[in-house]
C-alpha cells in the first residue's frame, strides 16, 4: 500500500523553479488499479518517478508497505525497485542487441538469480504474453505491439507487487492498444497487482474504478463505482 503525504517536486533551473508536484496526498491499496491522466506537463510521469523509487521529492513522504523511500539510502532504494516494482514505458526501452528473452532476462540478474532459472523464467513470462513464439526475436524484429508485451514480461517475470505504466498503448494503434490493454487487465488481476497507469486515453480514463487527474501539480481523484 502506498501514502502519499504532502509530496512535492520542484525543478530548478537558473532562476525558474517548476513546482512538478505541488503537495500530493494519495493512498492506493493493494491490488488497486489507479488511472492518471491530465494535460502535458501537469506531473503524471513525475509521480510515477516518485511511486517507482526513480526519483525523490523535493519534500514529503512516498510510503510503501510502512518504507518512506524518499528516505532510503540510493543502494536500499534500488532493492526496493528491482525487487517489488515493474515499471513500462511508452517507448518500450528495449536493450536493440538483445532478443527477447534476453530482455526479459536483465529484470532477474538484480536478484541473483542463476541463468537457468532466469532463461527458463523469461521464457514464462514471454508465453503469457503471448509471445512463446518469439524468444529469439530481437526488438527489430518485432511490431510495437509485440516489443510491448516483451517490456511487460519484463516488468512482471520478478513477480512484482506494483506495476507502473506510462502511457503504455501511446505509440501503438488503436488494434495494438486494446490488445496491450487487454494483457494489462488479465495480469493485473491474474498477479493481484498495484497497477497505476498514466494514459492521454479517454475510453481507458472513462472506464477506470479509480481515476486521478493531475493539473500543475495538483491532483483530484475520482471514484467510479459504475466501472
Ligand atoms: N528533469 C526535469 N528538469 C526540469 N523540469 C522538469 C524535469 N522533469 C519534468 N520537468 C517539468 O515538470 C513538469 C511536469 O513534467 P511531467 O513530465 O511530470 O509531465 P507529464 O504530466 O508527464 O506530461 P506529458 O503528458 O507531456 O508526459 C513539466 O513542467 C516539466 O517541464
Ligand atoms: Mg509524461
Amino acid at each position: 500500500m502506498y501514502e502519499l503525504k504532502n509530496v512535492t517536486k520542484r525543478y530548478t533551473r537558473g532562476n525558474d523553479t517548476v513546482h512538478a508536484l505541488d503537495g500530493i496526498d494519495l493512498t492506493i491499496g493493494d491490488g488497486d488499479r489507479l488511472v492518471i491522466q491530465g494535460p502535458t506537463g501537469g506531473g503524471k510521469s513525475t509521480l510515477l518517478q516518485m511511486l517507482g523509487g526513480l526519483d525523490r521529492p523535493t519534500d514529503g513522504e512516498v510510503v510503501l508497505d510502512g518504507t518512506d523511500l524518499a528516505k532510503l539510502s540510493e543502494a536500499r532504494l534500488t532493492k526496493v525497485r528491482s525487487e517489488n516494482i515493474g515499471f513500462v514505458f511508452q517507448s518500450f526501452n528495449l536493450i536493440p542487441t538483445l532478443t527477447a528473452q534476453e530482455n526479459v532476462e536483465t529484470a532477474l540478474v538484480p536478484l541473483g538469480i542463476k541463468a537457468k532459472e532466469r532463461r527458463e523464467l523469461a521464457a514464462e513470462a514471454l508465453k503469457s504474453v503471448g509471445l512463446g513464439e518469439r524468444l529469439s526475436h530481437l526488438p527489430s524484429e518485432m511490431s510495437g505491439g509485440q516489443q510491448q508485451r516483451v517490456a511487460i514480461a519484463r516488468a512482471l517475470v520478478k513477480r512484482p507487487k506494483v506495476l507502473l505504466a506510462d502511457e503504455p498503448t501511446g505509440n501503438l494503434d488503436e488494434g495494438m492498444r486494446d490488445e496491450i490493454m487487454d494483457v494489462l487487465e488479465r495480469l493485473w488481476k491474474e498477479h493481484g497487482l498495484t497497477f497505476i497507469m498514466v494514459t492521454h486515453d479517454s475510453a481507458i480514463a472513462k472506464k477506470a474504478p479509480r481515476l486521478a487527474t493531475i493539473r500543475k501539480g495538483r491532483i483530484t481523484v475520482r471514484e467510479n463505482a459504475g466501472a
